[in-house]
């Protein structure tokens, strides 16, 4: 498996619930731009479930040289790089907030995703897994830069599954409502709507397996970003969201 953003605690939940569940991987690839933290996990993994891993150096804020990635091969991706950055007035008007924010979740992200998915349509086989976010399903004032980074990363995904439909390769997009990680420490969650970072492995793990397109986590999710994909522009504008 090729994991992006390993030490998200999401994409660290879903390593080990694909190894419980008895998933065999001949090596575990793990992109990081953290490497002493995700060396720890590494090590983890490799002593509870006799896996073989790697860590793999990776910071898409800088440049990166893919002949490095050469001998990485998979059946599995899981993409969970992500920045949120500063959604505040400050963060807006911000330029070098902005541009962090759009390279990480989109710009810098997408050449990498389409390296490695070169390589899974060449064995026409495999399952890419990226988050993206429910942020990207309609632009609100408090984040509309990470949202609107977002959203374009869900058309990627979306034109990536329909290129990859006819040469054997499933693309899934999960579309995390909120979920109680490092990204989102200090902010006001509501309990009810936020899922720990087993909880949203869990049902990721459930629509790989599904072989699904879209997945929410929560399902919640799907309920609520259709209420408000569908709440009139004129009514929209004025609200505080
Ligand atoms: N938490 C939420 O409520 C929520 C809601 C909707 C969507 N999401 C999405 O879910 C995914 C997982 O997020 P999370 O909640 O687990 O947050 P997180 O812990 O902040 O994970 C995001 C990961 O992105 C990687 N990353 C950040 N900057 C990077 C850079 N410059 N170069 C390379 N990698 C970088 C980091 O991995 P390394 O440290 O290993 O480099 C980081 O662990 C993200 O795509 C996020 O946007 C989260």
């Amino acid at each position: 498996m090729i994991v992006l953003g390993s030490t998200s605690e999401v994409a660290q939940a879903f390593v080990e619930k694909a190894l419980q569940e008895g998933e065999k991987f001949e090596k575990i690839y793990l992109f990081t731009s953290n490497k002493e933290t995700t060396e720890r996990f590494a090590t983890h993994i490799d002593v509870k479930f006799l896996q073989q891993s790697e860590v793999i150096e990776l910071d898409l804020t800088k440049e990166i040289d893919y002949n490095r990635f050469d001998y990485v091969t998979s059946n599995v991706l899981f993409c969970a790089v992500g920045y949120l950055g500063e959604g505040t007035q400050e963060g807006l008007y911000d330029n070098r907030n902005t541009e962090r924010i759009i390279d990480i979740n989109y710009s810098k992200l997408v050449p990498l995703m389409n390296y490695f998915a070169h390589k899974f349509e060449s064995r026409r086989s495999g399952t890419i897994i990226g988050l993206s976010s429910v942020a990207g399903d309609r632009g609100r004032q408090s984040n509309f830069i990470y949202g609107s980074a977002k959203a374009a990363f869900t058309a990627y995904l979306s034109g990536l599954r329909n290129y990859l439909f006819d040469k054997k390769v499933h693309v899934l997009t999960v579309k995390p409502g909120f979920m109680a990680t490092k990204m989102t420490e200090g902010l006001p969650l509501n309990p009810k709507l936020t899922a720990s970072p087993k909880q949203a492995a869990a049902c990721i793990y459930k629509a790989f397996k599904k072989q699904r397109n879209v997945a929410y986590v929560l399902p919640v999710w799907s309920i609520i970003m259709m209420i408000i994909r569908n709440i009139p522009e004129f009514i929209f504008k004025k609200l505080k969201l």
